[in-house]
């Protein structure tokens, strides 16, 4: 049978896909810009008609029909990461949230979740067959060599993606044909400080540097101060639009690269159109599955890799806290862990975590003698290397404890150093400076 026949003979309506979901399933689908929205409508609409069904993603953008009181024993929602959609949802005890270092979660999904569908976005097949996962390869490519179930939303907005992206028809069960355009996540207006967290962290980049950028709104205020750079690599889990003109420009060419010279390698992307159309049929650009990208050994095979991600709160020992506020499940740990310990082994490489001195507009310092109650540890003290706020660089790695809280407050900001001063003295009986 030809590819074209393959497609036809596997075209149904959605509501015929998810008459292939049962009762206790539990289902898997691509998230973020891929997130397959008409399936998942179709299954919103029809949700009486199941039991115990568990949907697992990584994080959805805007609102999400899995977290209405009406779901409740019939349709719950489990993610990696969460976000708007779901973070009261999880404090109230009606979502869950799962927590794992990014390279293991699609071993976690087959070995302990073990869900029965995978629902994608694809874009429409070519010539020989061969559909695109799009802007989402990460943890959803393995799922289509185990899960009983897979169902295609075909999409003509979902970028033609290369590398592992491309899946033949015959890998899928069955193919639903909805055209809408993709959840896109802009780029923030970068402030001030913004911008001089972009000069610190970028003048730790040296050219011929490979990087990699995490979520939030830093990376983009990094971009911008990138411009003058050269031949950087970029191995990146994600990217959103502060990379576009970077990739265009050729300051990003990859050229020095150890591992894929001359492309970019990805996990995901997380941005609006002027990303999907960059990304869309660029052979530069190839995606790979996240227990590819995020393995620490992979990322360690370049060399002079400079990790840069954020947080939300980091005690004086160094301890950073990225993805909770008390006991409140803020975002997730994503790539952070893989990342700065790639950056960590890579030859010449350095993991930083990049963020403001204080956050609501100066009234809590983010470096604090010791963390909110509650709160998880992310990246460990053991991890940690260098920190950047707009005050400046803080190297931890191989410091002692007072070396340590003393680099932290040189970076802290003005308003909170003489109580950070303090508690370094009630806890070391000396003087800080
Ligand atoms: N106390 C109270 N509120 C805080 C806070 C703190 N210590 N730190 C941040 N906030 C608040 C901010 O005020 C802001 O509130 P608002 O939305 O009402 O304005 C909100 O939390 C978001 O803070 P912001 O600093 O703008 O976040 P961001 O979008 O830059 O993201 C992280 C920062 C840490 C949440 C994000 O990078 C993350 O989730 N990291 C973990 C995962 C990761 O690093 N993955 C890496 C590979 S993708």
């Amino acid at each position: 049978m030809d590819s074209k026949e393959i497609y036809k003979n596997k075209l149904v309506s959605a509501e015929e896909a998810i008459g292939h979901i049962n009762s206790g399933d539990r289902i898997v689908t691509s998230f973020g810009c891929c997130e397959p929205l008409g399936i998942e409508r179709a299954l919103a609409e029809n949700y009486m008609n199941y039991n115990d069904v568990q949907i697992t993603n990584m994080l959805i953008i805007g609102d999400t029909p899995w977290v209405r009181p009406e779901m409740k024993g019939h349709i719950t929602y489990n993610s990696f990461f969460a976000s708007k959609s779901n973070r009261k949802a999880i404090s109230e005890g009606i979502a869950d949230f799962t927590t794992s270092n990014f390279y293991e979660i699609p071993s976690v999904l087959k070995n302990v979740i073990k869900p029965r569908v995978s629902i994608v976005s694809v874009c429409p097949p070519d010539e020989n067959g061969y559909v695109s996962l799009g802007t989402n390869i990460d943890y959803i490519e393995s799922t289509l060599s185990y899960c009983e179930v897979k169902i295609a939303q075909v999409n003509k907005y979902v970028p033609r993606t290369h590398g592992k992206a491309l899946k033949h028809v015959s890998e899928f069960d069955y193919f639903v044909e909805i055209d809408e355009p993709l959840p896109e996540v802009p780029s923030v207006q970068l402030n001030d400080v913004e911008i001089q967290i972009g000069k610190n962290c970028a003048a730790l980049v040296k050219d011929g540097d490979c990087i990699q950028l995490g979520i939030g709104g830093i990376p983009d205020a990094i971009c911008e101060e990138l411009k003058t750079k050269k031949n950087l690599g970029l191995h990146s889990e994600m990217v959103g639009d502060g990379v576009v003109d970077l990739l265009k420009s050729g300051v990003i060419n990859n050229s020095m690269k150890q591992t894929h010279k001359g492309k970019t390698i990805l996990g995901f992307a997380f941005g609006t159109r002027k990303l999907f159309d960059y990304i869309d049929d660029n052979p530069d650009v190839e995606m790979y599955p996240i227990e590819y990208v995020n393995y620490p050994p992979n990322i360690a095979k370049n060399n002079n890799f400079i990790s840069i991600n954020s947080c939300i709160q980091i005690d004086l020992m160094g301890q950073v806290v990225a993805d909770t506020m008390g006991q409140m499940q803020f975002s997730g740990v994503g790539g952070q862990v893989d990342f700065v310990r790639g950056a960590t082994m890579s030859n010449g490489g350095l993991s930083i975590i990049a963020m403001t001195s204080t956050t609501k507009h100066d009234t809590i310092s983010k470096i604090v003698p010791t963390i909110t109650p509650g709160s998880a540890v992310t990246t460990t003290r053991n991890d940690v290397n260098c920190v950047v706020t707009e005050y400046g660089a803080a190297m931890l790695k191989g410091k002692t404890l007072k070396e340590r809280a003393r680099e932290l407050i040189k970076i802290a900001h003005p308003k909170f150093r003489d109580e950070l001063c303090k508690a370094f003295e009630e806890r070391f009986n000396e003087k800080a400076f």
